[in-house]
């Protein structure tokens, strides 16, 4: 029998018994936040269940795709390691509102059971709630079974999430034999898969307040689950729901990518049976419309489609091969859910995109997660690393947690939570930052801007002010090398705002001059910070400002090249970027944004191209002032959270390629912009990324500077642009050559003490002891252990080196031993002698920092008598 003859087989029987046959309903349950995902039959029917929902038919029966992965019912961890968990399956079930109750349910199933998949008798066995005698009842008397088959089990108890109809259950499992690990339900032994529980049968009898209260249903009614899966494994004799037929076309897919494993060994791996699983999940929830993302059910989905890829990976699967298994998957389950095969292509498509973008970062993340495995000695994975894994690599923190599970090492979660912790602070930190605002009262005057059109003119200085302590105070004055603050009727000087820093230039009048060393804005107000370089600056006076043009210009080019780099950025990875910060300066530019992932070199260099090529083609930079909703209507791209006045200025370059809203200085065309290179990008916050770049003048210096640094390379390694790949990789050989040969050596400088030191054991009643100085640092003294212990079958071993000027000692003592001496407090009574400190095992012990250099021959030989003297107690 098929999968899917059983399913058709399920709803016939039913339907035949005045049952409605209804459809699956989505993944997503429609407007029920209590729970993530659909993980039952009844979820669809929760309503009518509870009877606040009058359907037109008061017994039904369907065919329920369902997801248990994140959330209460979550079997994620426990896919491929058991025989029997999905986080993808289908539920066959039969519901009854206020129909009919447990007598016709139990019997139903026991008919289901025994007439139509014909499942041997005597190889059942039912569960039932303690308190549920009518259920035993209907059980032992009315069908037959023999009253030890039915067992109870205080767990039969089962509720959606929490909240929602639930009520006492009966549960049917079935006896697979003695040669599968596991013990019937209710043993020590339960969890093994031998006893395969297949058929849930609840009567909902409460409604579950969100405060855990039971209130009881006006009509109990009943909400059985059968697991397709798990019939189909009993029905085909098989002994794991990935050796039924609907996985099959999966596996087969499988071979493909990898040539050296049969069909069979496919199946039987861990690895390939979470990829078969979760092929069937993400399919399901893509079609039902999640797509991957950063948080809730997008958060489980991409947690799924990364584990999956990962064990890929483990297996050498190659790039992008998740997506090729929608095609198989659409075999087997494309006729019975017609909503996965219209959705196949988005399906591949939201596959490929994840795959894509994981596997950028998967390698790079596993080697830094491998090296940390192998330095790790407490057993427990830092906190650091799992951060950064999550936060560079975008590494779930179960994946991690999944691949440290299989070196026996766990996760430092609480570490883990701090980092997360600060970088939440930073985060928030960095967001005031860009909110800080002057606002000081210096009176009613605005000035007025005319830094748009020209950079110097004729002004009158309308107050000075200086600083005391915190506050400003209004002088008529400033005198030579005075520090101040001039407010002038109009300026060209352009106040920090939108990211782009304040003018520098200065004020001039008759022999006096105030270099103005930034410019800020407060309110309409716009205030020039600086110092009196010569003469004396008087309130009232006339004077001529002028702007620094040089710097203005190299600002301009930035500013007018962070807008092509916003406008690029969204070309490149797409239009959910958005602008997190910005500082705009006339030597650098830097960009915050909204991106899950780190950017690949690829990315980079696409989103420089097409800056410079939007600076090569040289488009007049267009600027418009216009009502606000308009620029909104029009396209124009406005910072969430920024303040906009009714009428606004729209910036607009190389034919609608950039349009945003900006009160900066511009270039007036984009070939002035000259030349854009990105220096450098990272992550600075979970999901925010940073580009840093230079334009101009400075992108000339920054290419300059690469020169230069490559001729240096070229000079020191003796090589030229050509050969220079060549020579770096000989070079690495070389060094490898030598590090492997310097290992060897130390190695056998190794071996050859511990045979040196073997040889000269003592007997100390019935102990051997080998105690010795060894010449090196303390990993020759451990490898020199090593190789003792392995030449010595039962004994203690001290040892001792000098490094740094520091004594380290290791103590071991064979299992025979350990009984009667204990390591760490033979190293304590050793290591007093030289100021040593540490601990460890009975059977092996090390401790270190010992300042006595001088007195470690002596307080090796102490081994000795503490031995004897320990032999002594025991005695
Ligand atoms: N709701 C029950 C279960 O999921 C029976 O359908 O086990």
């Amino acid at each position: 029998m098929l999968t899917s003859d059983i399913r058709t087989s399920y709803l016939d029987f039913f339907a035949d018994r005045g049952h409605r046959v209804v459809h699956s309903s989505p993944l997503i349950p429609h407007d029920d936040p209590s729970v993530l995902f659909t993980v039952a039959g009844m979820v669809q029917f929760k309503d009518a269940l509870l009877g606040r929902e009058k359907l037109d038919y008061t017994k039904a029966v369907s065919c329920q795709k369902c997801v248990r992965a994140g959330g209460k019912h979550n079997d994620l961890e426990n896919v491929g390691f058991t025989a029997r968990h999905l986080t993808f399956f289908e539920m066959l079930g039969n519901f009854s509102f206020g129909d009919y109750f447990k007598e016709e349910a139990i019997t139903w199933a026991w008919e289901y059971v025994q007439d139509v998949i014909e499942l041997e008798r005597d190889r059942l066995w039912v569960t039932v709630h303690p308190s549920d005698d009518e259920a035993r009842e209907i059980w032992v008397k009315k069908l037959g079974i023999r009253p030890d088959r039915v067992i109870d089990h205080e767990e039969n108890f089962w509720t959606m999430g929490d909240t929602g109809p639930c009520g006492p259950c009966s549960e049917i499992f079935y006896d697979q034999g003695e040669h599968i690990a596991g013990g019937p339900p209710g043993s020590p032994d339960e969890d093994g898969d031998r006893f395969l529980e297949f058929w849930n049968l609840v009567f909902p009898q409460f409604d579950r307040a969100p405060d855990g209260e039971l209130t009881p249903l006006a009509q109990p009614g009943v909400d059985t689950g059968l697991g397709l899966e798990r019939v189909a494994t009993l029905k085909q004799r098989v002994q794991s729901n990935y050796e039924i037929d609907l996985f099959d076309p999966i596996f087969r897919k499988m071979l493909e990518f990898t040539s050296s494993k049969s069909v069979d060994e496919i199946r039987n791996e861990p690895s390939f049976r979470v990829i078969a699983d979760h092929i069937r999940s993400s399919a399901f929830l893509v079609a039902d419309g999640i797509l991957p993302s950063r948080e809730g059910r997008g958060y489980v989905l991409r947690r799924i489609i990364r584990r999956a890829i990962r064990h890929g990976y483990k297996q050498d699967l190659p790039n992008q091969f998740f997506h090729q298994l929608v095609a198989p998957l659409l075999d087997t389950l494309g006729e019975a859910y017609p909503e996965l095969s219209s959705a196949s292509v988005q399906i591949e498509r939201a596959l490929l995109t994840e795959e894509n973008q994981f596997s950028e970062t998967l390698q790079n993340g596993m080697r830094l997660l491998e090296s940390a495995l192998a330095d790790t000695t407490s057993g427990k994975l830092a906190g650091d690393v799992v951060f950064k894994l999550y936060d560079t690599y975008g590494f779930p923190v179960d994946l991690t947690e999944d691949i440290c599970q299989e070196h026996n090492v766990s996760i430092d979660s609480a570490g883990f939570e701090e980092r997360m912790e600060q970088q939440r602070q930073q985060s928030r930190a960095s967001e005031q930052f860009q909110e800080k605002s002057l606002t000081i009262s210096l009176g009613d005057h605005e000035t007025e801007f005319e830094g748009y059109s020209r950079l110097s003119d004729a002004a009158h200085v309308i107050g000075i002010y200086e600083q005391s302590d915190d506050k400003l105070v209004e002088v008529d004055n400033l005198g030579e090398g005075e520090k101040g603050i001039v407010l002038l009727d109009r300026t060209s000087f352009y106040g920090e705002a939108g990211g782009q820093v304040g003018d520098v230039g200065e004020i001039t009048s008759n022999g006096t001059t105030f270099a103005v060393e930034d410019t800020q804005l407060n309110n309409k107000q716009i205030l020039h910070y600086g110092r009196v370089t010569a003469g004396t600056l008087k309130s009232g006076q006339e004077i001529r400002f002028k702007v620094d043009a040089l710097k203005r210009q190299d600002t301009a080019r930035n500013h007018s090249a962070t807008h092509l780099l916003h406008a690029a950025l969204k070309t490149v990875l797409g239009t959910h970027v958005q602008q997190r910060g910005s500082l705009v300066a006339p030597d650098r530019l830097r960009f915050d944004f909204s991106h899950d992932l780190p950017l690949t070199d690829d990315e980079v260099s696409e989103i420089e191209a097409l800056v410079n090529e939007k600076i090569s083609i040289n488009a007049k930079v267009l600027i418009r002032v216009m009502p606000y909703d308009e620029a909104i209507e029009s396209g124009a791209v406005a910072l969430f959270g920024e303040k906009y006045g009714d009428e606004v200025r729209v910036l607009e370059m190389c034919d609608g390629f950039s349009v945003e809203l900006c009160g900066g200085t511009h270039v007036a065309s984009t070939g002035e912009i000259g030349l854009f290179r990105v220096t450098s990008h990272g992550g600075i916050a979970a999901g925010i990324r940073r580009i840093e770049a230079v334009t101009g003048r400075q992108a000339n210096l920054w290419s300059k500077q690469n020169e230069e640094i490559l001729s240096t390379v070229y000079q020191r390694l003796q090589t030229n642009r050509d050969e220079l790949v060549s020579r770096i990789d000989s070079l690495l050989q070389e060094r490898q050559h030598l590090e492997d040969q310097l290992t060897s050596s130390a190695q056998q400088s190794a071996h050859d003490q511990a045979s040196s030191l073997v040889e000269t054991v003592e007997q100390v009643g019935v102990v051997k002891l080998v105690h010795g100085i060894v010449d090196g640092d303390p990993k020759t003294m451990m490898s020199v252990y090593d190789a003792v212990r392995s030449q010595l079958n039962s004994g203690v071993v001290v040892l001792g080196v000098v490094h740094n000027e520091k004594v380290n000692l290791v103590c071991g003592i064979s299992k025979d031993l350990v009984g009667q001496y204990k390591a760490n407090e033979l190293i304590n009574h050793v290591g007093s002698f030289v100021g040593a400190k540490g601990g460890g095992k009975p059977d092996l012990s090390r401790a270190g920092g010992g300042a006595d250099t001088a007195a470690l021959p002596l307080a090796l030989q102490e081994s000795r008598n503490w031995i004897e003297t320990q032999s002594q107690v025991l005695s």
